[in-house]
């Protein structure tokens, strides 16, 4: 058995009031998996929580067998640089610029290059000249996924990838994703209020009661 690449024990967390108590999971390598619950209900937090943007109010968070909360600062930003892939619900593109540019960006930024194979794939090769501001809003999440995926990150943590997405564009999405975790030896957490795809993960769990419950 080879030792999961994320693991969360005992993780409990509330702003104003308690969102979840003592959630336990675990992402093994090539694994996909979907967490799916109600609005309002805590899963951007989990999601946060699990990718070191949020330290819980109790409970650990392990990374490549390493307890993130004993690592210093720089070492965690490495970690992000390199290792995380971070789509976020709402996605910070940079505005003025051009697709192209911000992929360049997260190129330099990871000492990677850019995939055309995956702008082909994603069908945003005829946008990767035009200014942000410019394109629809289910082009901007693309090429946010692009930017994302263009880091090479080993796990991926989607937040509604598929928010702003039709079915067909949305199915091609998911698709993109779970080819590159099979292709580099990567894994994924979705965050998804949709059953649809979800399914398209090896395991679903319902964010509900302040408990995470796997499902079928
Ligand atoms: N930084 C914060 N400070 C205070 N409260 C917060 C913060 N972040 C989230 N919350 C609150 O925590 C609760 C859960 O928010 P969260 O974004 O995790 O929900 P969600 O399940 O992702 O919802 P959605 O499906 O609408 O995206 C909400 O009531 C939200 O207002
Ligand atoms: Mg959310």
């Amino acid at each position: 058995m080879s030792t999961p690449i994320l693991q969360a024990f005992n993780i409990s967390h509330g702003f104003d009031y308690q969102l979840f108590s003592n959630i336990d999971f675990e992402l093994n390598l090539h694994e996909s998996k979907a967490i799916l619950g109600r609005s309002g209900l805590g899963k951007s937090t989990l999601l946060h929580i699990l990718s070191t943007f949020i330290k819980p109010n109790s409970g650990d968070v392990k990374l490549f067998n390493k307890n993130i909360y004993s690592l210093d600062e720089n070492e965690i930003e490495k970690i992000r640089r390199y290792d995380l892939g971070i789509i976020f619900q709402a996605h910070y593109l940079f505005k003025g610029m051009t697709a192209l540019e911000n992929l360049e960006i997260a190129t330099i930024l990871a000492e990677t290059d850019i995939d055309n194979s995956l702008i082909e794939q994603l069908e945003i090769s005829n946008n990767m000249h035009q200014k942000i501001g410019d394109l629809s809003g289910g082009q901007q999440q693309r090429v946010s996924i692009a930017r994302v995926l263009s880091k090479k990150p080993k796990i991926i943590f989607a937040d509604e990838p598929t928010g702003n997405l039709d079915r067909e564009t949305a199915e091609l999405v998911i698709r993109v994703l779970l080819d590159y975790i099979h292709n580099n030896n990567a894994s994924m957490v979705l965050v998804t209020h949709d059953e649809s795809m979800a399914k398209f993960c090896n395991k679903r769990y319902l964010l509900r009661n302040q408990k995470l419950e796997e499902f079928r």
